[in-house]
Protein backbone atom coordinates (compact mmCIF):
# COMPACT_ATOMS: atom_id res chain seq x y z
CA UNK A 1 0.00 0.00 0.00
CA UNK A 2 1.07 3.41 -0.79
CA UNK A 3 0.85 5.74 1.79
CA UNK A 4 1.45 9.07 -0.67
CA UNK A 5 -1.44 10.99 -2.81
CA UNK A 6 -1.39 9.70 -6.59
CA UNK A 7 1.31 12.34 -8.21
CA UNK A 8 -0.75 14.50 -11.31
CA UNK A 9 -0.45 12.31 -13.97
CA UNK A 10 -0.95 9.48 -11.91
CA UNK A 11 -4.39 11.32 -11.41
CA UNK A 12 -5.14 12.58 -14.50
CA UNK A 13 -4.73 9.06 -15.67
CA UNK A 14 -6.77 6.77 -13.43
CA UNK A 15 -8.55 9.20 -11.46
CA UNK A 16 -12.22 7.82 -10.28
CA UNK A 17 -12.35 4.82 -13.22
CA UNK A 18 -11.78 1.09 -12.57
CA UNK A 19 -11.65 -1.14 -15.76
CA UNK A 20 -12.95 -4.04 -13.85
CA UNK A 21 -16.29 -2.09 -13.04
CA UNK A 22 -16.85 -1.97 -16.45
CA UNK A 23 -16.34 -5.04 -18.35
CA UNK A 24 -12.49 -4.74 -18.14
CA UNK A 25 -12.73 -1.88 -20.92
CA UNK A 26 -9.77 0.09 -20.40
CA UNK A 27 -11.43 3.13 -21.87
CA UNK A 28 -14.38 4.54 -19.91
CA UNK A 29 -17.51 4.14 -22.09
CA UNK A 30 -19.18 6.78 -23.67
CA UNK A 31 -22.47 7.02 -22.53
CA UNK A 32 -24.80 8.44 -25.64
CA UNK A 33 -27.96 8.95 -23.62
CA UNK A 34 -30.07 12.19 -22.92
CA UNK A 35 -32.04 10.31 -20.40
CA UNK A 36 -32.23 7.79 -18.39
CA UNK A 37 -35.12 5.39 -17.26
CA UNK A 38 -36.36 4.97 -13.21
CA UNK A 39 -36.68 2.25 -11.16
CA UNK A 40 -40.00 2.86 -10.44
CA UNK A 41 -41.84 6.00 -10.46
CA UNK A 42 -41.43 7.07 -6.91
CA UNK A 43 -37.77 6.51 -6.90
CA UNK A 44 -37.64 9.04 -10.47
CA UNK A 45 -39.56 11.65 -7.97
CA UNK A 46 -36.83 11.34 -5.16
CA UNK A 47 -34.23 11.80 -7.69
CA UNK A 48 -35.70 15.07 -8.76
CA UNK A 49 -36.23 16.12 -5.18
CA UNK A 50 -32.72 15.66 -4.37
CA UNK A 51 -33.39 12.24 -1.92
CA UNK A 52 -32.08 9.72 -3.92
CA UNK A 53 -28.35 9.79 -6.73
CA UNK A 54 -28.58 8.86 -10.09
CA UNK A 55 -29.04 10.65 -13.11
CA UNK A 56 -32.14 12.12 -14.70
CA UNK A 57 -31.65 13.71 -18.02
CA UNK A 58 -28.11 14.61 -19.42
CA UNK A 59 -28.76 18.42 -19.12
CA UNK A 60 -28.12 17.85 -15.43
CA UNK A 61 -25.36 14.98 -15.07
CA UNK A 62 -24.23 12.22 -17.16
CA UNK A 63 -21.72 9.37 -16.26
CA UNK A 64 -18.83 10.00 -18.86
CA UNK A 65 -19.40 14.07 -17.94
CA UNK A 66 -19.13 12.64 -14.03
CA UNK A 67 -16.06 10.48 -14.77
CA UNK A 68 -14.35 14.06 -16.25
CA UNK A 69 -15.62 16.22 -13.11
CA UNK A 70 -14.39 13.99 -10.89
CA UNK A 71 -11.12 14.03 -12.46
CA UNK A 72 -10.85 18.22 -12.84
CA UNK A 73 -11.83 18.33 -9.08
CA UNK A 74 -9.22 15.77 -8.26
CA UNK A 75 -6.45 17.55 -10.37
CA UNK A 76 -6.99 20.81 -9.38
CA UNK A 77 -7.31 19.96 -5.46
CA UNK A 78 -11.29 20.74 -4.88
CA UNK A 79 -13.69 18.85 -3.54
CA UNK A 80 -16.45 18.68 -7.29
CA UNK A 81 -16.23 19.46 -10.46
CA UNK A 82 -18.55 20.35 -13.28
CA UNK A 83 -18.18 20.27 -17.22
CA UNK A 84 -19.70 22.99 -19.27
CA UNK A 85 -19.95 23.46 -23.16
CA UNK A 86 -17.17 25.75 -23.22
CA UNK A 87 -15.18 28.12 -21.23
CA UNK A 88 -17.64 30.78 -22.11
CA UNK A 89 -20.95 28.18 -20.65
CA UNK A 90 -18.85 27.68 -17.45
CA UNK A 91 -18.05 31.73 -16.73
CA UNK A 92 -21.78 32.77 -17.65
CA UNK A 93 -23.01 29.72 -15.73
CA UNK A 94 -20.82 30.65 -12.71
CA UNK A 95 -21.77 34.25 -13.03
CA UNK A 96 -25.16 34.11 -13.21
CA UNK A 97 -25.41 31.63 -10.24
CA UNK A 98 -23.68 33.78 -8.03
CA UNK A 99 -24.58 37.12 -8.95
CA UNK A 100 -28.05 39.17 -8.58
CA UNK A 101 -29.35 42.48 -9.27
CA UNK A 102 -27.68 44.96 -7.31
CA UNK A 103 -24.84 43.16 -6.57
CA UNK A 104 -21.26 44.45 -7.84
CA UNK A 105 -18.34 41.79 -9.20
CA UNK A 106 -15.00 43.41 -9.78
CA UNK A 107 -12.95 41.87 -12.44
CA UNK A 108 -9.44 42.55 -12.96
CA UNK A 109 -8.34 44.93 -15.92
CA UNK A 110 -7.48 42.35 -18.27
CA UNK A 111 -9.71 39.74 -19.30
CA UNK A 112 -10.05 37.20 -22.76
CA UNK A 113 -12.20 39.27 -25.03
CA UNK A 114 -15.60 37.37 -25.21
CA UNK A 115 -14.93 37.21 -21.23
CA UNK A 116 -15.06 41.45 -21.08
CA UNK A 117 -17.77 41.37 -23.63
CA UNK A 118 -20.31 39.53 -21.23
CA UNK A 119 -19.52 41.31 -18.23
CA UNK A 120 -19.58 44.22 -19.39
CA UNK A 121 -22.15 44.37 -22.01
CA UNK A 122 -24.23 41.01 -20.46
CA UNK A 123 -24.05 41.19 -17.08
CA UNK A 124 -23.82 45.21 -16.65
CA UNK A 125 -27.82 45.41 -18.68
CA UNK A 126 -28.91 42.99 -15.57
CA UNK A 127 -28.36 45.99 -12.57
CA UNK A 128 -24.95 44.07 -11.56
CA UNK A 129 -22.55 46.70 -10.89
CA UNK A 130 -19.00 46.01 -12.84
CA UNK A 131 -15.96 47.23 -11.63
CA UNK A 132 -12.52 47.07 -12.96
CA UNK A 133 -9.67 47.28 -10.46
CA UNK A 134 -5.56 46.58 -11.28
CA UNK A 135 -5.75 43.05 -9.56
CA UNK A 136 -2.11 42.90 -9.58
CA UNK A 137 -1.77 45.44 -6.89
CA UNK A 138 -3.99 43.89 -4.05
CA UNK A 139 -3.69 46.84 -1.91
CA UNK A 140 -6.20 48.34 -4.74
CA UNK A 141 -8.80 45.38 -4.41
CA UNK A 142 -8.55 46.72 -0.62
CA UNK A 143 -9.52 50.02 -1.53
CA UNK A 144 -12.13 49.24 -3.93
CA UNK A 145 -14.48 46.55 -2.38
CA UNK A 146 -17.34 46.93 -0.55
CA UNK A 147 -20.71 44.88 1.32
CA UNK A 148 -21.79 44.99 -2.04
CA UNK A 149 -19.13 42.96 -3.88
CA UNK A 150 -20.05 39.85 -4.10
CA UNK A 151 -17.19 38.35 -6.74
CA UNK A 152 -13.57 38.96 -7.36
CA UNK A 153 -12.61 37.63 -10.94
CA UNK A 154 -9.50 37.57 -12.71
CA UNK A 155 -7.10 34.99 -15.18
CA UNK A 156 -3.42 34.60 -14.49
CA UNK A 157 -1.68 34.92 -16.64
CA UNK A 158 -4.04 36.69 -18.19
CA UNK A 159 -5.20 36.59 -21.51
CA UNK A 160 -3.08 38.26 -23.59
CA UNK A 161 -1.06 40.26 -21.68
CA UNK A 162 0.28 37.81 -19.35
CA UNK A 163 -0.38 39.90 -16.15
CA UNK A 164 -0.24 37.62 -13.13
CA UNK A 165 -2.31 37.98 -9.94
CA UNK A 166 -1.33 36.67 -6.60
CA UNK A 167 -4.14 34.56 -5.88
CA UNK A 168 -3.79 33.95 -1.99
CA UNK A 169 -3.61 37.79 -1.53
CA UNK A 170 -6.55 39.07 -3.21
CA UNK A 171 -8.35 35.77 -1.97
CA UNK A 172 -7.44 37.20 1.74
CA UNK A 173 -8.76 40.61 0.99
CA UNK A 174 -11.91 39.66 -1.03
CA UNK A 175 -12.86 36.90 1.86
CA UNK A 176 -12.24 39.60 4.82
CA UNK A 177 -14.85 41.45 2.74
CA UNK A 178 -17.38 38.37 2.15
CA UNK A 179 -16.56 37.84 -1.60
CA UNK A 180 -15.74 35.19 -3.86
CA UNK A 181 -13.46 34.51 -5.96
CA UNK A 182 -13.40 33.09 -9.47
CA UNK A 183 -9.95 32.12 -11.31
CA UNK A 184 -9.83 31.59 -14.89
CA UNK A 185 -6.64 29.12 -14.91
CA UNK A 186 -7.15 28.55 -18.92
CA UNK A 187 -3.30 29.68 -19.51
CA UNK A 188 -1.68 27.71 -16.31
CA UNK A 189 -3.86 24.53 -16.12
CA UNK A 190 -3.55 22.67 -13.16
CA UNK A 191 -0.56 21.46 -13.38
CA UNK A 192 1.53 24.47 -13.05
CA UNK A 193 -0.94 26.37 -10.52
CA UNK A 194 -3.76 25.29 -8.40
CA UNK A 195 -6.09 28.54 -7.61
CA UNK A 196 -8.13 26.76 -4.79
CA UNK A 197 -5.07 25.67 -3.02
CA UNK A 198 -3.89 29.55 -2.88
CA UNK A 199 -7.58 30.38 -1.35
CA UNK A 200 -10.00 30.80 -4.61
CA UNK A 201 -13.18 29.35 -4.48
CA UNK A 202 -14.28 28.36 -7.88
CA UNK A 203 -11.78 27.65 -10.35
CA UNK A 204 -12.67 27.67 -14.26
CA UNK A 205 -11.21 26.33 -17.75
CA UNK A 206 -11.74 26.98 -20.89
CA UNK A 207 -11.03 23.25 -21.82
CA UNK A 208 -10.98 23.79 -25.54
CA UNK A 209 -7.37 25.10 -24.53
CA UNK A 210 -4.62 22.56 -22.73
CA UNK A 211 -6.45 20.14 -21.39
CA UNK A 212 -8.17 18.90 -24.44
CA UNK A 213 -5.23 19.84 -26.33
CA UNK A 214 -5.39 18.69 -29.97
CA UNK A 215 -7.43 21.31 -31.33
CA UNK A 216 -10.69 19.32 -31.85
CA UNK A 217 -13.28 20.15 -29.11
CA UNK A 218 -14.34 23.17 -27.91
CA UNK A 219 -15.31 22.85 -24.34
CA UNK A 220 -15.40 24.15 -20.58
CA UNK A 221 -14.33 23.30 -16.95
CA UNK A 222 -15.50 24.40 -13.11
CA UNK A 223 -13.88 23.11 -9.99
CA UNK A 224 -14.52 24.44 -6.32
CA UNK A 225 -16.73 23.41 -2.81
CA UNK A 226 -19.27 20.65 -3.68
CA UNK A 227 -21.72 23.27 -2.30
CA UNK A 228 -21.35 26.13 -4.99
CA UNK A 229 -20.80 23.35 -7.59
CA UNK A 230 -24.56 21.88 -6.72
CA UNK A 231 -25.47 25.30 -6.99
CA UNK A 232 -23.70 26.53 -10.47
CA UNK A 233 -24.79 22.50 -12.35
CA UNK A 234 -28.45 23.03 -11.02
CA UNK A 235 -28.85 26.63 -11.27
CA UNK A 236 -26.53 28.59 -13.46
CA UNK A 237 -26.04 25.37 -16.10
CA UNK A 238 -29.35 23.43 -15.60
CA UNK A 239 -31.72 26.43 -15.80
CA UNK A 240 -29.48 29.71 -16.93
CA UNK A 241 -27.33 28.68 -19.62
CA UNK A 242 -28.34 24.83 -20.86
CA UNK A 243 -23.99 25.03 -21.45
CA UNK A 244 -24.03 21.51 -20.69
CA UNK A 245 -21.15 19.44 -22.40
CA UNK A 246 -21.97 16.85 -24.90
CA UNK A 247 -20.85 12.98 -23.07
CA UNK A 248 -18.72 12.60 -26.77
CA UNK A 249 -16.86 16.11 -25.52
CA UNK A 250 -16.29 14.64 -22.07
CA UNK A 251 -14.45 11.61 -24.05
CA UNK A 252 -12.15 13.71 -25.67
CA UNK A 253 -11.12 16.15 -22.78
CA UNK A 254 -10.59 12.88 -20.58
CA UNK A 255 -8.26 11.82 -23.55
CA UNK A 256 -6.30 15.28 -23.72
CA UNK A 257 -5.96 15.01 -19.56
CA UNK A 258 -3.74 11.77 -19.93
CA UNK A 259 -1.21 13.67 -21.60
CA UNK A 260 -1.38 17.12 -19.44
CA UNK A 261 1.78 16.46 -17.83
CA UNK A 262 3.88 15.67 -20.92
CA UNK A 263 2.80 18.38 -23.14
CA UNK A 264 2.85 21.27 -20.22
CA UNK A 265 6.08 20.05 -20.09
CA UNK A 266 7.15 20.88 -23.40
CA UNK A 267 4.88 23.72 -23.68
CA UNK A 268 7.08 25.52 -20.95
CA UNK A 269 10.24 24.52 -22.11
CA UNK A 270 10.08 25.41 -25.91
CA UNK A 271 8.16 28.48 -24.91
CA UNK A 272 10.91 29.81 -22.37
CA UNK A 273 13.52 29.30 -25.46
CA UNK A 274 11.15 31.67 -27.79
CA UNK A 275 10.74 34.16 -24.93
CA UNK A 276 14.50 34.13 -24.99
CA UNK A 277 14.98 34.30 -28.64
CA UNK A 278 12.49 37.32 -28.82
CA UNK A 279 13.95 39.66 -25.91
CA UNK A 280 17.67 38.72 -27.55
CA UNK A 281 15.92 40.64 -31.22
CA UNK A 282 16.86 44.21 -31.81
CA UNK A 283 13.42 44.18 -33.70
CA UNK A 284 11.54 43.42 -30.68
CA UNK A 285 10.71 46.23 -28.02
CA UNK A 286 8.90 44.28 -25.42
CA UNK A 287 8.13 40.29 -24.74
CA UNK A 288 5.82 39.12 -22.22
CA UNK A 289 6.63 35.75 -20.23
CA UNK A 290 7.08 35.14 -16.95
CA UNK A 291 9.98 33.05 -17.22
CA UNK A 292 12.45 36.17 -18.25
CA UNK A 293 14.35 37.52 -15.19
CA UNK A 294 13.12 41.14 -16.19
CA UNK A 295 9.70 40.36 -16.40
CA UNK A 296 8.06 42.56 -13.82
CA UNK A 297 6.64 39.97 -12.20
CA UNK A 298 8.93 36.93 -12.45
CA UNK A 299 9.30 36.32 -8.54
CA UNK A 300 5.21 35.90 -8.08
CA UNK A 301 5.93 33.52 -10.93
CA UNK A 302 7.95 31.44 -8.65
CA UNK A 303 5.94 31.34 -6.14
CA UNK A 304 2.65 30.63 -8.05
CA UNK A 305 3.21 28.85 -11.04
CA UNK A 306 5.54 25.64 -11.10
CA UNK A 307 6.77 26.38 -14.69
CA UNK A 308 6.08 29.49 -16.69
CA UNK A 309 3.64 28.19 -19.21
CA UNK A 310 3.75 27.90 -22.84
CA UNK A 311 1.91 31.65 -23.99
CA UNK A 312 3.85 34.61 -25.26
CA UNK A 313 2.87 38.22 -25.70
CA UNK A 314 5.29 40.37 -27.58
CA UNK A 315 5.64 43.84 -29.51
CA UNK A 316 7.89 44.98 -32.48
CA UNK A 317 9.52 47.78 -32.60
CA UNK A 318 7.61 48.88 -35.64
CA UNK A 319 4.46 48.31 -33.97
CA UNK A 320 0.93 46.26 -35.42
CA UNK A 321 2.21 47.10 -39.00
CA UNK A 322 5.38 44.97 -38.44
CA UNK A 323 3.46 42.65 -36.46
CA UNK A 324 0.86 42.02 -39.50
CA UNK A 325 3.85 41.32 -41.59
CA UNK A 326 5.56 39.03 -39.23
CA UNK A 327 2.70 36.59 -39.10
CA UNK A 328 2.38 36.66 -42.70
CA UNK A 329 6.01 35.53 -43.05
CA UNK A 330 5.64 32.72 -41.03
CA UNK A 331 5.51 29.03 -42.60
CA UNK A 332 5.41 26.73 -40.07
CA UNK A 333 3.40 28.87 -36.97
CA UNK A 334 0.15 28.89 -38.16
CA UNK A 335 -1.83 32.37 -38.00
CA UNK A 336 -4.96 31.07 -35.80
CA UNK A 337 -7.18 32.32 -32.49
CA UNK A 338 -7.05 29.63 -29.76
CA UNK A 339 -4.38 28.30 -27.54
CA UNK A 340 -2.80 25.19 -26.08
CA UNK A 341 -2.79 23.12 -28.95
CA UNK A 342 -0.06 21.00 -30.89
CA UNK A 343 0.30 23.18 -33.55
CA UNK A 344 2.27 27.13 -32.55
CA UNK A 345 -0.15 29.62 -33.10
CA UNK A 346 0.20 33.39 -33.49
CA UNK A 347 -2.93 36.09 -33.86
CA UNK A 348 -3.48 39.57 -33.37
CA UNK A 349 -5.11 40.30 -29.90
CA UNK A 350 -6.24 44.09 -31.31
CA UNK A 351 -8.13 42.36 -34.60
CA UNK A 352 -8.99 38.96 -33.44
CA UNK A 353 -9.47 38.01 -29.86
CA UNK A 354 -9.90 41.30 -28.08
CA UNK A 355 -11.76 43.33 -31.02
CA UNK A 356 -14.73 43.05 -28.56
CA UNK A 357 -12.61 45.66 -26.97
CA UNK A 358 -12.96 49.29 -28.26
CA UNK A 359 -9.85 50.74 -29.59
CA UNK A 360 -10.22 53.24 -26.21
CA UNK A 361 -11.10 50.18 -24.28
CA UNK A 362 -7.93 48.16 -25.17
CA UNK A 363 -5.95 51.76 -24.27
CA UNK A 364 -7.67 51.99 -20.47
CA UNK A 365 -7.00 47.68 -19.66
CA UNK A 366 -3.29 47.59 -20.66
CA UNK A 367 -4.35 45.98 -24.53
CA UNK A 368 -1.47 47.50 -26.96
CA UNK A 369 -2.53 47.76 -30.39
CA UNK A 370 0.92 45.70 -31.53
CA UNK A 371 0.80 43.08 -29.32
CA UNK A 372 1.63 39.88 -31.23
CA UNK A 373 0.14 36.56 -29.01
CA UNK A 374 2.01 33.13 -29.66
CA UNK A 375 0.90 29.78 -28.51
CA UNK A 376 3.99 27.56 -28.36
CA UNK A 377 3.15 24.06 -29.74
CA UNK A 378 4.64 20.72 -29.73
CA UNK A 379 6.78 20.93 -32.34
CA UNK A 380 10.26 20.49 -32.55
CA UNK A 381 11.42 23.89 -30.95
CA UNK A 382 14.36 24.25 -33.18
CA UNK A 383 11.62 24.53 -36.37
CA UNK A 384 9.97 27.09 -34.21
CA UNK A 385 12.96 29.17 -33.60
CA UNK A 386 14.04 29.09 -37.31
CA UNK A 387 10.28 29.97 -38.29
CA UNK A 388 10.17 33.07 -36.16
CA UNK A 389 13.91 34.10 -36.83
CA UNK A 390 13.45 34.08 -40.47
CA UNK A 391 10.38 36.00 -39.74
CA UNK A 392 11.26 38.75 -37.44
CA UNK A 393 12.27 42.00 -39.49
CA UNK A 394 15.66 42.13 -40.58
CA UNK A 395 17.58 44.15 -37.98
CA UNK A 396 20.40 41.72 -37.07
CA UNK A 397 19.96 39.29 -34.38
CA UNK A 398 22.39 38.95 -31.61
CA UNK A 399 21.72 35.25 -31.13
CA UNK A 400 19.82 32.79 -33.16
CA UNK A 401 19.07 30.33 -30.48
C1 LIG B 1 -8.58 32.75 -20.91
C2 LIG B 1 -9.81 32.29 -21.62
N1 LIG B 1 -10.94 32.09 -20.92
C3 LIG B 1 -12.08 31.68 -21.51
C4 LIG B 1 -12.14 31.48 -22.87
C5 LIG B 1 -13.44 31.05 -23.50
O1 LIG B 1 -13.39 29.68 -23.76
P1 LIG B 1 -14.23 28.96 -24.93
O2 LIG B 1 -13.70 29.45 -26.23
O3 LIG B 1 -13.96 27.50 -24.68
O4 LIG B 1 -15.66 29.33 -24.73
C6 LIG B 1 -11.00 31.66 -23.64
C7 LIG B 1 -11.04 31.44 -25.11
O5 LIG B 1 -10.14 31.79 -25.81
C8 LIG B 1 -9.80 32.08 -23.00
O6 LIG B 1 -8.67 32.29 -23.69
Amino acid sequence: MRNRPDSFATTAIHHGYDPMQNEGALTPPLHLTSTFAFDTAEAGGEMFAGDRAGHIYSRISNPTNALLEARIAALEGAEAGLALASGMGAITATMWTLLAPGDEVILDKTLYGCTFSFMQHGLAKFGITVTHVDLTDPQALAAAITAKTKVVYFETPANPNMRLVDIAAISEIAHASGALVVVDNTYATPYLTRPVEHGADIVLHSATKYLGGHGDVVAGLLAGSQELVDQIRLYGMKDMTGAVMAPFNAMLILRGLKTLELRMDRHCGSAQKLAELLAQSDAVSQVHYPGLPDFAQHDLAQRQMAQFGGMIAFELKGGMQAGIELMNRLKLITRAVSLGDAETLIQHPASMTHSTYTPEERALHGISEGLVRVSVGLEGVEDILDDLAQALPKTPLRSAA
